[in-house]
């Protein structure tokens, strides 16, 4: 879901978000959240569609909203990322997470593997490279909870790798480009982590559609290295 840009309206910022991100979730009881974006328009006098339909490195800002066991604000204004826990005795997010880095390589991966089936070859060699390492190092663990939101928060503070991959019978991914992809990858990077698509850096994607999808690997800096090099081998295979 997004906001509509009022053609009547002069104003100077717009926001893509997913309100309810995870939304199946709920009524299990499991962390939800909601991610946003947010743009300068280009012309303030004239927005329109376009000014959403930018590269995710034109975001001004970017984050997320995850309520479980506390309610978390993750935010980055291109300056680093930020972590706020809401106190609600205060009713104000109070800065608990500073400055967060993520790890450079983690030891959790994240992905639905009931989709395994109608993977590419460089997912499927990632998966198995995380399960039966063949350089000595110890296997990933494999965490997924089926929500973004929390999914992308354990990733960020933990570090390791979340994939949402193109598979036969989604060849665009499942997730939402503008305020899914975007946002959490221009957090990744900024945290000093990682996004790419399969075929690109996430947040050079040009997207032309609002709804649009894409595929993604986002996280730790070296874990998001090796499938960018398994897709590199792959496309000089073909
Ligand atoms: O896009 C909505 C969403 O619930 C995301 O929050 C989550 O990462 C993904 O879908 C889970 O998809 P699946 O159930 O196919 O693993």
């Amino acid at each position: 879901m997004m906001c509509s840009v009022s053609p009547n309206r002069t104003c100077r910022y717009c926001v893509v978000f997913d309100p309810l991100d995870g939304s199946s979730n709920i009524d299990c009881g499991v962390s939800i959240g909601t991610i946003f974006g947010i743009y300068m328009v280009k012309d303030k006098d004239n927005v329109s569609l376009d000014d959403v339909l930018q590269p995710g490195k034109h975001m001004v800002a970017a984050g997320y909203c995850m309520y479980g066991s506390s309610c978390t604000l993750v935010l980055s204004t291109g300056n680093g990322v930020n972590g706020f826990t809401l106190d609600p005795s205060l009713g104000e997010f109070i800065l608990t997470h500073p400055d967060i880095k993520i790890p450079k390589r983690g030891k959790l991966y994240s992905v639905n593997e009931g989709n395994a089936k109608n993977w590419d070859t460089p997912t499927a060699k990632f998966v198995e490279k995380c399960k039966f390492p063949k350089d000595g190092s110890s296997p990933k663990s494999l965490r997924y909870i089926g929500s973004m939101v929390a999914d992308v928060h354990r990733t960020l503070l933990y570090g390791g790798i979340f994939l949402y991959p193109a598979d036969k019978k989604s060849p665009n991914g499942k997730l939402r480009v503008l305020y899914e992809v975007f946002p959490m990858s221009f957090l990744m990077e900024q945290a000093g982590g990682q996004a790419f698509t399969g075929e690109q850096r996430a947040l050079d994607l040009v997207p032309t559609k609002i709804h649009q999808r894409s595929p993604v690997f986002l996280g730790s800096y070296d874990d998001v290295e090796e499938i960018i090099a398994l897709y590199a081998a792959e496309e000089k295979k073909a």
